[in-house]
């Protein structure tokens, strides 16, 4: 997506500013062009040179310098740009930006920008949720600024909260969902992606479980995200960050799966089911800790828990339904049935006995199955490769269903 994008970079006076050295890094080697304009509160943290090295370009500071690469450089560089985008965005630039104010070299461009603006608010938590922020950065938003939320963690200042500068790889991811949601074959679809496992309780410390960590319905959510379509991830417990552009729905029983999925169906045209269900669940869920008894065995009651692709599969109109498929016998037959019996498109077929397949792995070896028996098998890749080819899938089942 980024691609020959011509990226402004606005860089304001904050703890952060180290990341954004790394930001404009990341951009170049995903193939933009960057020139970064920094405040004079920025170049306190880190001089112009780094970011000059690192950017390949002159970095602009100042409305006054005699030695302006452009003529009107503020004007220029509205002019120039795909994209602004300020990170770290103090509390400072964004009152400016909504005031309108034009009192120094980036703020003055911003006025003047004629591409689309992406902040990064960057502060101390107290900063960021004060009543006057939150009103500048909604305004920004009804003015068509776009706002990566800040990430919520250990801040310079000693505190914990909201107002960290996500990392430089979230950045860049959410940049270049930005431009998919322009771009993006993927623009306009509404997809459901479900990942992780669902865990069922046997009381307040214990769990049914399995081994899904979440990495291939993650990857999934990812590309579509960066494809540009709109993604509504329910995700059993993982470790892993919810990717950029994606909402996310945290649940960890097969019941609270079902429940998000069957609210969100009706308006979505894609659904991937890389979820590991948990098909059984205890039937009594101990109130407190179970303790050790004098007997070698303990029995569990399990019921059947509800098969949630099986009910989507029975309330299927326009969607396209994708099924994975979590074998460790007789991959196809197994695949096959599963398909007819959910009322599936398509069902990706993984053996989990198979190295670098399945469970906590990066890689995965899959096979695409459709209902009239097609197959196409891959090779041993990169999750987010597999996930990549499975939209592909999805968008051509699109086009012939069109
Ligand atoms: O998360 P990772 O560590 O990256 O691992 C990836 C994976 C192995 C979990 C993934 O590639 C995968 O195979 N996911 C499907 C796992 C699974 O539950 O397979 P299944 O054959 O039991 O179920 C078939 C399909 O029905 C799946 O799409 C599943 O989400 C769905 N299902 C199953 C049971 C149930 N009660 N409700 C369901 O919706």
């Amino acid at each position: 997506m980024l691609q020959g994008k011509k990226i402004v970079l606005g860089v304001t006076g904050g703890i952060a500013v180290y990341k954004a050295v790394d930001l404009v890094s990341r951009l170049r080697k995903q193939g933009a062009e960057v020139r970064v304009v920094m405040t004079e509160h920025a170049q306190e943290f880190v001089t112009p040179l780094t970011f000059k090295e690192i950017s390949g370009n002159q970095v602009a500071v100042s409305m006054w310098t005699s030695n302006q690469e452009f003529n009107v450089e503020h004007i220029s560089l509205a002019n120039w740009a795909d994209a602004f985008v300020v990170a770290p965005a103090t509390a400072n630039i964004l009152a400016k930006m909504a005031c309108g104010l034009a009192d120094d070299l980036l703020s003055t461009t911003l006025l003047a920008a004629q591409a689309p603006i992406i902040v990064c608010p960057a502060m101390n938590t107290g900063m960021y949720e004060n009543a006057i922020t939150q009103e500048n950065i909604a305004k920004l938003m009804q003015h068509g600024v776009t706002v990566m939320p800040p990430a919520v963690g250990h801040l310079a200042c000693g505190t914990t909260g909201a107002g960290r500068l996500p990392e430089p790889e979230e950045i860049v991811h959410f940049i270049n969902g930005f431009f998919a949601q322009c771009t993006g074959d993927m623009r306009g679809l509404r997809v459901l992606v479900t990942a992780a496992g669902t865990r069922e309780p046997i009381d307040p410390v214990r769990f049914v479980g399995n081994r899904s960590s979440g990495k291939m319905g993650y990857a999934v959510a990812q590309q579509a995200a960066e494809r540009g379509a709109e993604v509504l991830l329910v995700t059993g417990p993982s470790a892993l960050p919810i990717p950029a552009n994606v909402k996310a729905i945290k649940v960890e029983t097969t019941k609270e799966m079902l429940d998000a999925c069957l609210e969100a169906f009706g308006s979505m045209d894609v659904v991937i089911k890389a979820a590991a269900v948990a098909d059984y669940r205890p039937r009594d869920v101990a109130d407190q800790k179970i303790k050790k008894k004098t007997d070698d065995a303990l029995t569990v009651v399990m019921d059947k828990n509800p098969d949630i692709l099986k009910e989507l599969g029975s309330r299927k109109e326009k969607q396209i339904l994708v099924g994975f498929a979590a074998e460790t016998q007789n991959l196809l037959a197994n695949a096959k049935e599963k398909i007819i019996k959910k009322n599936l498109d398509m069902i990706v077929a993984n053996d989990v006995t198979a190295a670098g397949a399945g469970f906590n792995t990066d890689t995965n070896i899959v096979k695409f199955l459709y209902p009239d028996g097609k197959l196409r098998s891959l090779e041993q890749m990169p999750k987010t490769e597999v996930a990549n080819l499975l939209l592909d899938a999805v968008m051509e089942m699109r086009q012939q269903k069109m």
